[in-house]
């Protein structure tokens, strides 16, 4: 057979594959009570009349706040055996950001996964903070290609923000979430009842991500918390739980209609705050948690956008008094760290966020309360002057701050 050879060269096939995701997203309490079906539904949700195999990991620090998590789950397994198989006692990792700077521990999970004949069937449970969901989301997303994933986050950030979401990664290089994947998971189930072993510090840290939804997406749910800032202040469940739900939704609705869930753009109104907040993480070697960088990212981008002219001294007021009542500080000694020749290595974290967004630096800014808006170019100066009205605000005495906080 004699092929001509421009039709060699000259074809190409245009391929396209789509492929829907769907998930649960549950809110309950006692989720392994026996009498709550809620696991149990969530997990057979697509073959009601299947046993399903569980492999369940869960973070160190609700281990030890929860003691009897581990008899808790194999009694409920045992209780509810027609739709459920523990394929083994629940393998605990240390919680908090260690969980997601170890590549040994990825490993770890998987060659659990590996001994315990985990299928492509098979559930992976993750039970714990959003860094021990998000360490635990890519072992599982790399495991056979992808394994199911049920998510139970148990902090305040985990409830209302990265478990609901399609991300998941850990830290390597040197950089926040090098490694990683968009996998949606299979479920999610938010009881609760385990916010309330939670640490002071995580639960605050937790809420910036609700600030954020609200700064970027909704006027109206940024009114209901500066009208409830003293309830959530003093973690108040009547505010809190509603806070967290209002905050998964909006989140959830953004992954679903923002037309770019896997983030190929560079557009990222979910990342608002977040290029100063990484790499204030990476420069306290994550002494500041995720949730409290965040706070003082957004503190620092909404000074930078007011100088810049976008956004008024009312609104900026406003966005910094609420994390201030929030409890937050929004100043850390971190920042004022140099590097090469003077120059302060926060500016690093501009080029950071350019270089894994891929190529256009693009950064969510605020012209209103609710109104987000994107730019590609950032004043290092303005950068830098924005800083230091955040480290002298915080010098000043408290009381000064809540009484004269008025811009300046
Ligand atoms: N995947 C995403 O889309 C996404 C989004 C936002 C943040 N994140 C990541 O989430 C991480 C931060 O998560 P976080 O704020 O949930 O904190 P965390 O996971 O670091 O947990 C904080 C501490 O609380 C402990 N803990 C967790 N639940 C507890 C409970 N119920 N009782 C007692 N102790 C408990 C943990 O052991 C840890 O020591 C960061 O790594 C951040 O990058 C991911
Ligand atoms: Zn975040």
């Amino acid at each position: 057979m004699v092929i001509e050879q421009s039709l060699l060269v000259a074809q190409a096939y245009e391929q396209r594959v789509n492929v829907g995701f769907e998930y649960s997203v549950h809110f309950t309490r006692d989720v392994f009570d026996p009498g709550n079906i809620t696991f149990v539904k969530a997990v057979s949700r697509r073959e009601p009349e299947r046993r399903h195999k569980l492999f369940v990991v869960v973070d160190g620090g609700v281990a030890a706040a929860w003691p009897q998590l581990s008899a808790r789950i194999a009694a409920y397994c045992a209780r509810h055996a027609d739709h459920l198989a523990l394929l083994a006692e629940p393998l605990v990792i240390p919680g908090g950001e260690d969980a997601k700077n170890s590549p040994e521990l990825v490993e770890r999970i998987q060659s659990e996964m590996r001994r315990l004949g985990v299928d492509r069937q098979s559930f992976c449970v993750g039970i714990g903070g959003g860094a021990v969901l998000d360490a635990v989301g890519y072992a599982a997303a790399t495991t056979h290609r992808g394994v199911r994933l049920v998510r139970l986050p148990t902090t305040v950030l985990g409830q209302n923000d990265s478990g609901v979401g399609v991300k998941n990664g850990i830290n390597a290089f040197g950089a926040k979430n090098f490694l990683g994947t968009f996998a949606p998971p299979f479920a999610v189930v938010n009881d609760a009842a385990f916010l309330e072993t939670l640490p002071a510090r995580d639960k605050r840290s937790g809420m910036a991500e609700a600030v954020k939804v609200a700064l970027i997406r909704d006027a109206s749910f940024f009114g209901w918390l500066e009208q409830n800032a003293d309830a959530l202040a003093r973690f108040d469940a009547d505010a809190m739980m509603p806070m967290i739900r209002r905050g998964a939704e909006i989140h959830m609705r953004h992954i679903a209609t923002a037309g770019d869930p896997f983030e190929c753009g560079s557009a990222r109104p979910l990342d608002f705050g977040h290029w100063s907040a990484h790499r204030l993480e990476s420069l306290s070697e994550h002494a500041v948690r995720h949730g409290e960088a965040v706070a003082i990212g957004m503190a620092l981008d909404c000074r930078y956008a007011h100088t810049a002219g976008m956004l008024s001294a009312n609104d900026l007021e406003r966005i910094v008094r609420l994390l201030e009542q929030l409890g937050f500080r929004l100043y850390h000694p971190a920042l004022a760290a140099s590097v090469d020749e003077g120059r302060p290595a926060l500016l690093q974290g501009l080029a950071e966020f350019r270089e894994h967004l891929g190529g256009e630096l693009t950064v969510t800014l605020l012209r209103g309360v609710g109104d987000a808006v994107e730019v590609h170019e950032i004043d290092e100066q303005l950068v830098l002057s924005a800083l230091e009205w955040l480290r002298e605000r915080d010098a000043r005495p408290r009381a000064t701050v809540l009484r004269h906080g008025g811009p300046q």
